[in-house]
């Protein structure tokens, strides 16, 4: 299926995200309408991408309902106060999904765990993000970067545990597996951001091999990879072809073999 059900939740989350990590605000806007004009159906931002707004703006302007896009943004600083840090993460409500009474995203996370008093730091932005979800201004909330340590800490102070969602890097040369397969166990949705190894392994041997044999390019099989390991994938692009392409990637399947050799490849990069 082209979407999953967030545990605890009824929210059903696309498995093909588009993020938006590094596209700047002038060309965000545009980036954004190529992909939904795709097919994409899920969109990832964030406070510190500034590009929240020009988000906001090209759901409102691609004719499509709110209710069948599903948008997402992050937080990991605090104000001086609880309150003022529930007014930022409100703000990035706002601006990615419009100041209509209301409003909402459909998902909230907590960006990265070294937020500023570090475990103080941590609760002071999630409780903010409980009190969102509460109020119905973000349909789901989750983590990102987060450790397993991180995610059994919220323990302490959660209400919402486990967070619905971690968001971390994954690819083949960095499968994080003890990190998933906790997350797996309590159910909690895993979202692959930089599948694409940020672009860096789009010239390597396997993976080239297995792109011609498919008749694929090494970003669909990369997507695919991810897809079949059950992850929510997130590629990043700026350019209208690429962004087509990176969709495309419905109408075949990875066989056993490949998801095995791809497997094999964590950790063989230095880098990772
Ligand atoms: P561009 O935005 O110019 O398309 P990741 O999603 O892992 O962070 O990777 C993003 C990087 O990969 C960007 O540099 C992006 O460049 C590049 N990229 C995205 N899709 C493709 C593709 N289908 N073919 C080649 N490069 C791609």
């Amino acid at each position: 299926s082209s979407t999953a059900t967030i545990t605890g939740t009824n929210v059903q989350i696309p498995r093909l995200g588009f993020g938006v990590w590094q596209i700047a605000a002038a060309n965000c806007a545009a980036a954004c309408a190529h992909a939904l004009n795709a097919g994409y159906r899920h969109i990832d931002t964030a406070r510190l991408y500034r590009n929240e707004e020009q988000v906001g703006t090209a759901v409102r302007e691609s004719g499509l309902s709110r209710a069948d896009v599903f948008v997402t943004t992050k937080q990991g600083v605090r104000g001086d106060t609880p309150e003022l840090t529930y007014q930022l993460a409100l703000e990035s409500v706002e601006k990615a999904a419009g100041t209509a009474p209301g409003a909402y995203v459909d998902l909230f996370l907590v960006h990265i765990p070294d937020v500023r008093g570090g475990a103080d730091g941590r609760k002071e932005v999630w409780l903010a993000l409980e009190r969102l979800f509460r109020e119905g201004r973000a349909r789901a909330i989750g983590v990102s970067n987060y450790g397993v340590q991180h995610i059994e800490e919220m323990k302490t102070y959660a209400s919402v545990w486990p967070p619905h969602v971690n968001q971390i890097e994954l690819h083949p040369w960095w499968q994080q597996r003890e990190l998933v397969a906790y997350c797996e166990e309590q159910g909690i949705v895993v979202q692959a951001y930089s599948p694409l190894a940020t672009g860096t392994k789009l010239n390597d041997p396997v993976v080239g091999e297995m792109a011609r044999s498919l008749s694929k390019s090494p970003a669909q099989v990369l997507i695919r990879y991810g897809l079949q390991r059950g992850w929510v994938v997130l590629p990043k692009s700026e350019n209208p072809e690429r962004i087509r392409q990176n969709a495309d990637v419905f109408d075949f399947e990875l066989g056993q073999d490949d998801l095995r050799v791809l497997d094999g490849l964590d950790g063989l990069d230095g880098q990772y």
